[in-house]
């Protein structure tokens, strides 16, 4: 039996990888909002602290792998709470569990975005990543909900990509997952959306493999780079979009 932490296992792609993980005897600490092990609220920096410690609390002897899948989408009103939960919940939480990865030599997945790449706002994302939170915050503002959402899924994957060769001079791989589009609670919201409803519905439409795709896709993905199959691969970001990534960017490889 292994010990996973994860957050944002309460509903859509995180209580797949949930459900697997523990379908196969591991232990999961699951940190959200609500319906979770560690109720907290991931975008406050308090909120990430108590979750944090509350982790550490359960996981004296080492962790063998964590996931960050919490998020909130490019539908929600308050763009500050897109950059918390998405950036800080999923950076602070790696780097407040480090010793506790590096003690079990285990396995770090984030759940990026395949929106990372489209992103068209790289001042945000380098605000994020130079550590200006504020500056960044107040960016975000006067930002498209989707610019900010997309932003913040790419300053976490270069995140994630500058960090690998620290992380695995001690023994911990990082990756990422980069979903498409997945049918989950945070889509359900956009494709009944009256103003966006239609064009995601076109856009769901174009997925080369003719299908959208569903949270265990993405649980399989997550549960392979965290597995010991898996353990050549650092820095990689799967895309795990029916295609679509291949067909907005064929030549950019
Ligand atoms: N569904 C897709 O098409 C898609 C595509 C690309 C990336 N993603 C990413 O996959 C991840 C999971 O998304 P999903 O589609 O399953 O959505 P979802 O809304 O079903 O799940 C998001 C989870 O995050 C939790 N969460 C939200 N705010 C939180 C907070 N402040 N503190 C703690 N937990 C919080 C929610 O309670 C929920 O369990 C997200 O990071 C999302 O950005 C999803």
């Amino acid at each position: 039996m292994k010990t996973f932490a994860m957050t944002g296992g309460a509903t859509g792609i995180g209580a797949a990888i949930k459900k697997r993980l523990q379908d196969e005897g591991n232990k999961v600490i699951v940190v959200d909002i609500k319906d979770a092990d560690i109720v907290a609220d991931l975008s406050s920096a308090e909120g990430r602290r108590a979750a944090i410690d509350a982790i550490r609390d359960r996981t004296a002897d080492g962790l063998d792998g964590l996931v960050t899948c919490a998020g909130v989408g490019s539908n929600a009103k308050d763009h500050a709470l897109i950059t918390q939960v998405n950036y800080y919940g999923t950076i602070e939480l790696i780097e407040g569990l480090k010793d506790r990865l590096e003690a079990s030599k285990g396995a770090v997945v984030l759940i990026s975005s395949n929106s990372a790449t489209m992103n068209k706002s790289p001042e945000y994302v380098d605000l994020l990543l130079s550590g200006e939170q504020q500056k960044a915050l107040d960016l975000g503002e006067t930002l498209p909900a989707s610019e900010v959402y997309s932003g913040s899924k790419k300053a976490v994957t270069r995140w994630m990509r500058k960090n690998v060769p620290a992380y695995a001079a001690n023994g911990v791989r990082m990756n990422a997952v980069a979903p498409g589009y997945t049918q989950t609670p945070m889509t359900e919201q956009v494709e009944n959306d009256p103003t966006y409803g239609k064009a995601i519905r076109e856009f769901m439409a174009s997925i080369p493999i003719g299908y959208p795709g569903k949270p265990e896709d993405q649980a399989a993905a997550t549960r392979f780079l965290l597995g010991p199959e898996a353990r050549f691969i650092c820095g990689a970001v799967l895309f795990v979009d029916g295609g679509h990534d291949a067909m907005f960017r064929p030549d950019d490889f």
